[in-house]
């Protein structure tokens, strides 16, 4: 029987999402369909097709009590919308059911693991929020919390372990039961990753702290996920509170991927290397599954807690997910390519080959927004070209520019003409690299958001547009020769 909360938010549901005009919605991203979304919750696969869970709140464009939506998808592309999974609405999660993950049980149930969030008053009278992580058990539709939650809280943490800042586990199966990953902040105020175990899913047990950030990447570190890969381990984290770092990092909400080894028998990661995963405006808390064909996919929430107050006019949804993305590594860093299931729904394709660049130029049958399009430069000659750059989302008044400077390799991605009314962060640079004098930029348009993929997923920057639809063109212009490819294919998507 579900509880009056979960009920509520359905009802709701039901009766405002179809009022939601389409067109203001994503074609291929997932939305709530109404109200707020962040964090992807419980990617996995479960009975042989990919489950996505979501922190929702449904009656708002803004963050409140903690929902999990639920959509449920057999190619990443498409995805079918199922009832509101659960609702703040047991003792041990009622201010809220924050992020977590699932996994299928060896008896056909899912399940469900997340951080249950009670807000209290210490003895000063302050509200003092604790948080600890439960479980709830379902068949792909409807969920019933556990019993006995919270299954692992304060008592289980290591000395000095907040348990202010305990959340978001990512569970997985091994051959000796289950892990799950959990973010915690350590005495010095910084962030952790500790590893826990349970033979059956339901009784756990610290084991150790992986990873930890000591003031040097950010602060608490949010929704880790942790997996093999390529023969690496890597280890996912979103710090809060980054500080700037050339121009691999940027200041605030950032992602990023410690790539290194592990020694499964000692619970031993040592780490080699630190990356960030995206390099765009727009991207927190990703989360991966493994598909039964054996690629590491990963999905993230396409927005920016530092610009969650900025709203599209008259819209009412407020975040959406990136393209899910196949993961693998290339000499020692992260590789990120859109699901290649995307190809099924091409349709009308257009190229153009060897297209000599210099003036500011359009081609025919390369406009639109809602497209997978690469593009590939190289110089014309010895002399060469300084700059290129390509405006997409595009028109009179809008427009959204992707410069490359050779001199200094740095790819500038600049939306602040992209529609946003609001004074934020609207330019993002990057170093890239060339291969034998090529680039290749791939990107993906869906209404409002793009995402580039540099070189075959070296590098991957989401960005999500505020830029009226009708503003479709698409640019060219070189200061030198360039010579360039473009193969463009429009998306058939319902
Ligand atoms: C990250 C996060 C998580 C938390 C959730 C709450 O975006 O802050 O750490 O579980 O969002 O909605």
């Amino acid at each position: 029987m579900p509880s009056k909360e979960l009920q509520k938010a359905q009802e709701f549901f039901d009766q405002y999402a179809p009022l939601v005009p389409k067109e203001e919605l994503p074609l291929f991203h997932v939305t709530g369909g109404i109200g707020w979304i962040n964090d992807p919750n419980g990617f996995s696969v479960y009975q042989g097709e990919y489950h996505l869970f979501y922190q929702y709140h449904p009656y708002d464009i803004h963050w409140g009590p903690m929902h999990w939506g639920h959509v449920k998808t057999k190619d990443f592309i498409t995805w079918e919308r199922l009832p509101v999974a659960m609702a703040p609405d047991s003792e041990a999660d009622r201010d809220g059911c924050f992020s977590g993950s699932a996994v299928e049980l060896p008896d056909g149930r899912q399940l469900l693991m997340y951080t249950g969030v009670q807000r209290l008053r210490d003895e000063s009278g302050m509200t003092k929020e604790i948080q600890h992580q439960c479980l709830a058990v379902g068949d792909g539709i409807t969920y019933e919390k556990y019993e006995g939650n919270p299954v692992l809280t304060g008592e289980d943490l290591p000395a000095g372990g907040s348990r202010q800042d305990f959340r978001d586990p990512k569970i997985w199966r091994e051959e000796d039961g289950y892990y799950a990953v959990v973010g915690n902040r350590t005495p010095d105020g910084s962030g952790a990753i500790l590893m826990f175990h349970s033979p059956d899913g339901f009784h756990w047990k610290y084991v150790t702290t992986l990873d930890s950030c000591q003031n040097e990447y950010g602060k608490m570190w949010e929704c880790p996920d942790f997996f093999p890969l390529d023969g690496k381990q890597v280890l996912l984290t979103s710090p809060q509170e980054m500080l700037p770092m050339s121009l691999e990092f940027h200041a605030g909400f950032g992602v990023i991927c410690l790539v290194g080894a592990y020694d499964v028998g000692k619970h031993c990661f040592c780490r080699e290397s630190v990356q960030a995963v995206d390099y765009g405006t727009d991207f927190y808390a990703p989360q991966t599954l493994l598909t039964p064909d054996g690629r590491r996919v990963m999905i993230a929430w396409m927005q920016n807690w530092t610009t969650t107050s900025c709203h599209k006019n008259g819209v009412s949804y407020f975040g959406e997910m990136t393209l899910p993305r196949e993961l693998s590594i290339r000499d020692g860093r992260l590789v990120q390519n859109p699901v290649r299931e995307l190809k099924k729904y091409y349709g009308r394709s257009v190229t153009h080959r060897n297209v000599y660049v210099l003036e500011e130029m359009n081609l025919s049958g390369i406009r639109g927004r809602v497209l997978d399009m690469t593009v590939t430069i190289r110089s014309a000659g010895s002399a060469g070209y300084r700059t290129f750059i390509m405006r997409v989302a595009k028109d009179g008044e809008f427009e959204t520019c992707i410069r490359y400077k050779r001199e200094t390799s740095i790819l500038r991605v600049d939306r602040s003409r992209g529609g946003f009314p609001y004074d934020i962060v609207h330019r993002r640079e990057f170093r890239v690299r060339e291969f034998e004098g090529e680039l290749k930029l791939r990107l993906v348009m869906d209404r409002h958001s793009l995402e580039i993929f540099v070189n075959d997923g070296e590098q991957a920057a989401s960005f999500i547009l505020y830029t009226r639809d009708s503003a479709q063109a698409i640019s060219f212009k070189s200061d030198g020769g360039v010579i360039m490819d473009v193969e463009k294919h429009e998306l058939n998507i319902r």
